[in-house]
C-alpha cells in the first residue's frame, strides 16, 4: 500500500504515518436499532464483538458491549451500549451537529444515486446529491443515533493528493487569524473576507 509523505517534521522518523482506518467508535444508546441500521440498510456485516466490565485502556468500570461493523475494504465502524447511560449533552452551536461526521467511500456517482434511492426507499431522510466544487460528490443521512453520515466518491482523482495548495491554505488561515488579532480587528470577519476571495479560484479552475 502507497504510504503518504509528509513535509511536515523534518526529524520525524521516515514513514511513521497511520496505514488505513482501523475503526472509529461512537457510543449508542440502542445497540439494536444500530445493528439493524448498519447491516441491514448499509449492507455491512457484524464484524467482532466484545462484553468487558471495565475499559482496559482507563481502567473505568463501565460494562460495556461492542460492535464492529466491516466495510469493503476491511474498516470498521464501531459502537459501545453500556446499560441507562443518560442521553449526551446538547451541543453548543449547530455548526458541531453539520461538521462532525463520517464519510463512507462509494465507488461512482452512479453508486451514490443507487444510495439515495435505497436511503429514500427505507424512509431515511436524505440530503443530495452535492456536488463539491468538482472534487467530490455527497449525499448525506443520520444513523439513529444522530450520527451524521456521508457517502460520497470522488469527481477528482486527486482529491486527496492536492498537498501543496492545502498547506498554503492553513497558512493563510492562521496568518488571517492571527493578523487580524495583532491589528485589534475581529478575525471571525477577517477570515470571512479571507474565504470570500479565495472562493474565486473555484469559479475558474474547480467548478
Ligand atoms: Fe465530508
Amino acid at each position: 500500500m502507497e504510504k503518504p509523505t509528509s513535509t511536515l517534521g523534518s526529524n520525524r522518523p521516515a514513514n511513521l504515518v497511520p496505514m488505513m482506518l482501523n475503526h472509529l467508535a461512537y457510543v449508542t444508546r440502542d445497540v439494536a436499532a444500530t445493528a439493524d441500521f448498519y447491516t441491514r440498510i448499509l449492507g455491512m456485516e457484524i464484524a467482532s464483538t466484545i462484553f468487558d466490565d471495565r475499559v482496559p485502556s482507563t481502567g473505568e468500570e463501565f460494562p460495556y458491549f461492542h460492535i464492529f461493523f466491516r466495510m469493503g475494504d476491511g474498516s470498521t465502524i464501531a459502537f459501545f451500549e453500556c446499560a441507562d447511560l443518560p442521553a449526551p449533552a446538547k451541543s453548543s452551536h449547530p455548526a458541531y451537529d453539520t461538521f462532525n461526521h463520517c464519510a463512507l467511500w462509494v465507488e461512482n456517482p452512479a453508486e451514490v444515486r443507487r444510495w439515495h434511492a435505497w436511503l429514500q426507499e427505507n424512509d431515511v431522510p436524505v440530503l443530495g446529491p452535492v456536488n463539491h466544487k468538482g472534487i467530490i460528490e455527497s449525499i448525506y443521512f443520520h444513523d439513529p443515533n444522530g450520527i451524521r453520515l456521508e457517502l460520497t466518491t470522488p469527481l477528482d482523482p486527486d482529491w486527496n493528493r492536492h498537498a501543496e495548495q492545502a498547506q498554503t491554505d492553513l497558512t493563510c488561515w492562521l496568518a488571517t487569524k492571527e493578523q487580524a488579532k495583532a491589528e485589534g480587528r475581529d478575525p471571525a470577519k477577517a477570515l470571512l473576507e479571507m474565504i470570500r476571495e479565495s472562493k474565486k479560484r473555484y469559479a475558474t479552475d474547480r467548478c
